[in-house]
């Protein structure tokens, strides 16, 4: 029996280079060792995008395509919307009745977000039961692994808690302990440096056309120190670099060392490679994506699959959680 994976991303925009690397590559890798569950995490998005949901639907159903586009495969994993299986609300009811209120408010997320998120309103009921809706998702489909960002280990640990607090106030072995799985590969940083995100408007998206791919990588921020074309630089403290070790091969990155550090390349040459390293390697990913969009029917069709799928393992536990709570 392969070990079960669940994951989910929220639907707030398009897609970007960040959410490739952070988590699309991984959870394709994934897929032939585990019995994997992607979600799209849309209840979350109306959590802080209430005020403007109207594009949450097609955001999901675009994420959705630029899943599959990258390797996500349907015939493998099972791929849902959280608000089409209704057992979520139902258990993070359920979880909100054991998790102390002290455990959501020291939440570092939680903290985070109220400071960063200036421009929505997110000092809402919901936004502080976040983690304890997400524990909801994990439990519901007893996944054991939990492919996230480093940013969500507070999430996973509050999971655990209320995974070990269901069992022992309800006095019944129900739910297991997921484990959170860190992604291997480089993070990959915006053109500016900072965590790549909609909303600092330093991302390079995956459906972003060539000239914009070039335009983009042209702002990028390269070895300060370097000032001449004939200055030696140090491809260790250069964004573009880190993005040739993500986009290249090793041989094209000790290429790109060596002309950097020996002043061989101007840095102007150097992004110009790396654009086309870019276009190149999102030449497949936007044909697919292009393949998909003509036929909108195939998404629907696959998500309705995914969420009779995951309503079967849902309705199960909910039927066990009801009878180990007494309702
Ligand atoms: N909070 C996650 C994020 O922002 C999204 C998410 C919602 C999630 N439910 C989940 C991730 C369950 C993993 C498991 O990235
Ligand atoms: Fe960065 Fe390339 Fe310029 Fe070196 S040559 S500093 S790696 S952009």
């Amino acid at each position: 029996m392969k070990k079960k994976i669940l994951s989910g991303m929220r639907p707030t925009g398009k897609l970007h280079l960040g959410h490739l690397v952070g988590a699309l590559k991984n959870w394709s890798k994934l897929q032939d060792e585990y019995d994997c569950l992607f979600m799209v995490a849309d209840w979350h998005a109306l959590m802080s995008e209430y005020k403007n949901p109207e594009n949450l639907k097609e955001y999901a159903l675009d994420n959705v395509i630029d899943w599959i586009s990258c390797g996500i495969d349907p015939e493998k994993s099972t791929l849902f919307i959280q608000s089409q299986v209704q057992e979520h609300l139902e258990l993070y009811m359920t979880l909100s009745c054991i998790t102390p209120l002290g455990l959501l408010e020291r939440c570092p997320t939680y903290k985070e977000q109220l400071r960063e998120l200036k421009t929505r309103e997110v000092n809402n009921y919901a936004f502080l039961g976040y983690p304890v809706l997400q524990a909801a998702d994990i439990l519901l489909y007893k996944a054991e692994v939990v492919p996230v960002g480093e940013d969500q280990l507070p999430h996973l640990e509050l999971t655990r808690e209320l995974s070990n607090r269901f069992n022992s106030n309800f006095k019944q072995q129900v739910f297991p302990e997921p484990q959170a799985m860190l992604t291997q590969f480089p993070r990959l940083l915006g053109l500016d440096g900072r965590k790549m995100s909609k909303s600092y408007d330093n991302y390079i998206g995956l459906s972003d056309d060539s000239d914009i791919i070039f335009a983009k990588v042209k702002t990028m921020i390269t070895d300060p120190k370097r000032i001449r074309k004939t200055d030696p630089g140090d491809p260790e403290v250069c964004n573009v670099h880190s993005y040739y070790k993500v986009f290249s091969d090793q041989q094209m990155c000790a290429t790109v060392e060596k002309q950097c550090q020996n002043a061989e390349i101007g840095c102007t040459d150097c992004k110009k490679r790396l654009g086309d390293i870019l276009v190149k390697f999102l030449e497949p990913i936007q044909a697919k994506r292009k393949e998909l969009l003509n036929d909108k029917k195939i998404i629907l069709k696959i998500l309705e699959t995914g969420q009779e799928k995951a309503a079967t393992i849902a309705g199960a536990t909910m039927k066990q959680v009801r009878q180990a709570v007494g309702l």
